[in-house]
């Protein structure tokens, strides 16, 4: 599968390098791709400006600052358009400002927030609740895997999500939809828990 990666830091350069590992081809970017070239190359990927990986990609992965996704151009929203898009950014109130407390206000979870800003998109929160080191340490372990959470309001992208997640090494949790975010955004008891998969079920209630 082709993973357009928007947001090429942390978060997005530990999941580009699992997603790169499982042999799906990853395509790095951010507003400035001339810097991305080592980075790419280091996790076999290729590297180039934003539109180009919401035109290339069969999936996306947005790992940029959570309120940012609304000030994406609309040449890229358009780009994403029936496409699904892993969000695995979080609303931090010190850095995101009003989309943060968009979020608290409506308590419908981030999830439906990013919805909300990408018209026609099938949006599925998850890999939001893991540190990148985690990521980078304790995919494909032994024994119970560590559960990611995953939340849509559309079947095919819980679908491909779940893959992905297992493709990266990891266990999908399936809470629902997407207002069903709220139980893992930060604050809530499995986020940055590095709980496992049957710990995280527990957690939430769910199978
Ligand atoms: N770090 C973690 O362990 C972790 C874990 C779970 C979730 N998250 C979430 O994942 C997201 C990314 O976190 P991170 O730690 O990877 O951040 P980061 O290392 O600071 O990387 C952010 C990336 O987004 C790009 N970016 C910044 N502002 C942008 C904008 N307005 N439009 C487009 N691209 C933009 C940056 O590149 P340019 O500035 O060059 O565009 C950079 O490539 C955040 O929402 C964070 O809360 C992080």
């Amino acid at each position: 599968m082709r993973i357009g990666i928007i947001g090429a830091g942390m978060m997005g350069g530990a999941l580009g390098r699992l997603l790169a590992d499982a042999g799906h081809e990853v395509l790095l970017s951010s507003r400035h791709p001339e810097q991305l070239g080592e980075r790419a190359r280091d996790i076999g990927g290729q590297c180039g400006p934003i539109i180009q990986a919401a035109t290339w990609g069969d999936v996306i992965l947005l790992a940029i600052p959570f309120g940012s996704t609304e000030d994406l151009d609309m040449a890229v929203k358009d780009a994403l358009m029936h496409k699904v898009v892993l969000d695995a950014s979080n609303p931090i109130a010190d850095r995101d400002g009003y989309a943060y407390d968009e979020v608290q206000e409506a308590g419908t979870g981030s999830g439906s927030w990013t919805q909300r800003r990408l018209y026609g998109v099938h949006v599925v929160k998850c890999f939001n609740t893991v540190h990148y080191e985690v990521l980078e340490k304790e995919a494909h372990r032994e024994g119970d895997r560590i559960g990611i959470p995953v939340a849509s309001d559309h079947d095919d992208a819980i679908e491909t999500a779940s893959q992905l997640v297992r493709d990266c090494g990891f266990e999908p949790v399936v809470v629902g939809k997407l207002a069903e975010s709220k139980r893992f955004d930060p604050g809530t008891a499995v986020w940055n828990s590095s709980m496992s998969a049957p710990e995280v079920k527990a957690a939430l209630g769910v199978e």
